[in-house]
């Protein structure tokens, strides 16, 4: 016999394309382990409150494991009536153990609090998951950063040539917000962590549900404490995808330097054929898609999380067919993430540097700065100094030369305070290691944030 699981009060059929407009097995089918998990404890707790027998909790058990296989070995027949992951288990268990004790399993339990808890166990494991392709990310940044440290480049502000850096230094500023993503992800936790089963529809259920039994059958680290907030809460997807959109603008920007710095006028860096693509009509060309993705893709999942935003705005209290919404937005955000961050630990760790180009592209015009530097430490203030530097830079422009080409004549009409020792300053790797207090490019600092970005990602 077809009958809807709510069927009971109807008479009239479902619209087809109503029908089709509200299932949404189609996707959250993706959620049928969470869900058994979550039914299992459950049966527990209803042998706990004398609902269920011993010998009934064991066949519920023992028919959700079957359920459940049936999906990973993809043999779950969907029939037209599922309407969502939770319907079509409860479904399926009857079928198995027989409606006598399988319809005894919902008792004191509403889709509303069951949805809420399979979305945060599901959310709880599909974020470990994307935090240890994070940290894979992060490891292979600071392992290249160590490595290769000897490697000097022009730094920019304004994408204008500034002050001279190390490789590492850059590497380690875009892993700097990549730890940053690490801290919130697991600063999230605790709040996807927080159990609504036993909140029912919305009011909460009259068995004395033991929830602290709950909670720790599903590993969560609290318990909802309001059953209509229970079933109406969808911060913690709101939350994760603002996550999810910063840590892909962190992506996009460290994708943009990258693009810049792998066109042929930097040459800075060479992506590997396995994240590169040809041109169809241009045989030379070899395009840094890899990369050009993991700068899109950063506006898709702002998408999905200005999206669902709008779609939880101004609904009414507790549980509303619009937060079945909440899943494609952070299902897709979900399987970006997780291939973007696997992406870009690729293409970081295949491609190529080239310090010889980074080197040649340093002009000495970056160690203006370190002119002015110079003066200070001859006592003149910066103020003064900037300015006659800046004298310095125009001087070598007019003449065509570089300032290091500059003769002491020359420097000595700027300033009297210039000696033969401003030969000295002309030299990068000098300008880098002078900049050794904590945060500075110079090697012993580089150590130094390589070394406590191990310990934070270890943590
Ligand atoms: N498929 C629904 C969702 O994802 C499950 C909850 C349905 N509850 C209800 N009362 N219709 O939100």
């Amino acid at each position: 016999t077809k009958r809807k699981l709510w069927g009971g009060r109807f008479t009239g059929s479902t619209d087809p394309l109503m029908h089709e407009f509200n299932q949404s097995l189609k996707y959250d089918k993706r959620m049928y382990a969470a869900d058994v998990k979550g039914s299992i404890a459950f049966s527990k707790a209803l042998l706990k409150a004398g609902i269920l027998n011993e010998q009934e909790q064991k066949e519920i058990e023992r028919g959700l494991k079957i359920v459940e296989s049936e999906w990973a070995e993809n043999k779950f027949v969907i029939q037209p009536d599922d309407e969502d992951i939770h319907t079509a288990n409860e479904r399926r268990l009857s079928e198995i153990i027989g409606k006598e004790i399988g319809g005894k399993l919902h008792t004191g339990r509403s889709r509303n609090d069951q949805v809420a808890t399979d979305m945060r166990i599901w959310l709880m494991e599909e974020s470990n998951q994307v935090e240890s392709y994070l940290k894979d990310l992060l490891n292979v940044m600071v392992s290249r950063a160590e490595k290769e440290v000897d490697a000097i480049m022009p730094g920019y502000t304004h994408l204008q040539r500034a002050q001279p850096v190390r490789w590492s230094h850059l590497l380690l500023s875009h892993s700097q917000s990549f730890l940053g993503d690490l801290d919130r992800l697991r600063q999230l936790q605790p709040r996807i962590s927080v159990l609504p089963l036993g909140s029912a529809a919305l009011a909460g259920n009259p068995y004395s549900l033991d929830r602290e039994l709950l909670r720790q059958e599903l590993g969560f680290k609290s318990i909802g404490e309001n059953s209509m907030h229970a079933v109406a809460d969808r911060d913690f997807i709101v939350e994760w995808l603002q996550w999810a959109s910063l840590l892909q603008i962190h992506m996009s920007r460290m994708a943009e330097d990258l693009i810049i710095y792998s066109s042929a006028e930097f040459g800075f860096v060479q992506l590997s054929d396995a994240y590169s693509t040809g041109s169809s009509i241009m045989p030379q060309k070899k395009n840094p898609d890899s990369l050009e993705l993991l700068r899109g893709k950063a506006g898709r999942t702002f998408g999905q999380m200005a999206g669902f935003m709008m779609s939880l705005k101004g609904v009414p209290s507790t549980y509303n067919k619009d937060l079945q919404e909440d899943k494609e937005p952070l299902f897709d955000a979900v399987d970006t993430i997780s291939a973007a961050l696997r992406i870009a630990e690729g293409v970081i760790a295949t491609l190529s540097i080239n310090p010889e180009k980074m080197f040649a592209a340093c002009t000495m015009d970056m160690l203006a700065t370190d002119i002015a530097d110079y003066l200070v430490r001859k006592g003149v203030p910066f103020r003064e100094t900037h300015h006659i530097s800046g004298q310095s830079v125009a001087l070598a422009e007019k003449n065509k030369i570089q300032i290091s080409d500059l003769t002491l004549d020359q420097w000595k009409e700027l300033s009297p305070h210039f000696t033969e020792d401003v030969k000295d300053v002309f030299n990068f790797e000098n300008s880098v290691e002078k900049r050794n207090a904590i945060g500075g490019p110079a090697r012993e600092m580089i150590k130094r944030q390589v070394d406590i970005a191990r310990q934070r990602i270890g943590q």
